[in-house]
């Protein structure tokens, strides 16, 4: 369908400045003649400026991990829209579930903030997926339904139209148990057809909608190969260059 792969790398709170400059030298020079797949990289906010400068020629894009949604004010340790364009960021993580269980995100959250990095003009990655509690409960479908509408509020086509979404099932975060291919197939079907029934059918067959959850150079094949999974969101395993650039050259294992 033309969809470009697109791999990203959320580095979470690893890598001092020091550290985030020599992993992105490396993964410099590991890329390149890399063609037909989009790379980002997230690293945390202190390390963006020194990994922005880095990136300067380089077709790697850079992302943010989170934002606030006011441009700017009395909000002490938040970081705005403004900031992060600033730095160079295209893309930013939205609604990570380890910012939903850890510091309160909700959808109502998630919607402002998806609202407010599209004013700005960079791109969410946003994030949904079921707990286990909810996946053996039968509730998957209408958890990521719910997270869908409830992160999409009031938005009309033409306005999301650079977004990605991550299907990142939380009991396949850092635990080393993926998602088999056609679980994961499963639920990225659904969220193709939610968005022919919000939107229309060629938005919907536009939309990039990454599988995130212990990725590895090991399971990425058999995911990429799934009609509907059309790239990855990488914890772990993009903390290094070794496994990061096997999961980028994905076509040639
Ligand atoms: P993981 O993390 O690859 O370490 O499971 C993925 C994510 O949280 O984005």
């Amino acid at each position: 369908m033309g969809r470009t792969p697109f791999i990203a790398g959320n580095w979470k709170m690893n890598k001092t400045v020091a550290e985030a400059v020599e992993l992105i030298k490396e993964l410099k020079a590991s890329f390149s003649g890399v063609q037909g797949v989009e790379v980002a990289v997230a690293p945390p906010f202190t390390a963006l400026y020194a990994v922005s400068k880095e990136l300067k020629d380089s077709s790697i894009c850079l992302a943010a991990q989170n934002l606030f949604w006011e441009e700017k004010g009395a909000f002490t340790g938040e970081i705005s829209p403004l900031m992060l364009k600033g730095l160079g960021c295209h893309y930013v993580i939205i609604g990570h579930s380890e910012r939903r269980q850890y510091f309160g995100e909700t959808d109502g959250t998630v919607n402002r903030k998806i609202k407010a990095a599209m004013t700005h003009g960079l791109k969410p990655i946003f994030c949904i997926g079921e707990t286990l509690n909810e996946r053996e409960g039968g509730k998957t479908f209408s958890v990521i339904e719910r997270q869908i509408e409830g992160g999409l509020e009031n938005l009309g086509a033409k306005e999301i139209e650079p977004l990605v979404i991550a299907y990142e099932p939380v009991w396949a975060i850092g635990t080393g148990k993926t998602a088999t291919p056609q679980e994961a197939e499963e639920v990225h079907r659904f969220i193709r057809e939610k968005f022919v029934k919000m939107y229309s059918r060629p938005f919907a067959e536009s939309i990039r909608i990454q599988y995130g959850g212990s990725v590895t150079p090991e399971n990425v094949k058999g995911l990429m190969s799934q009609e509907d999974i059309d790239g990855a969101l990488v914890g772990g395993a993009s903390l290094k260059q070794e496994t990061f650039s096997k999961i980028v050259r994905f076509k040639e294992i």
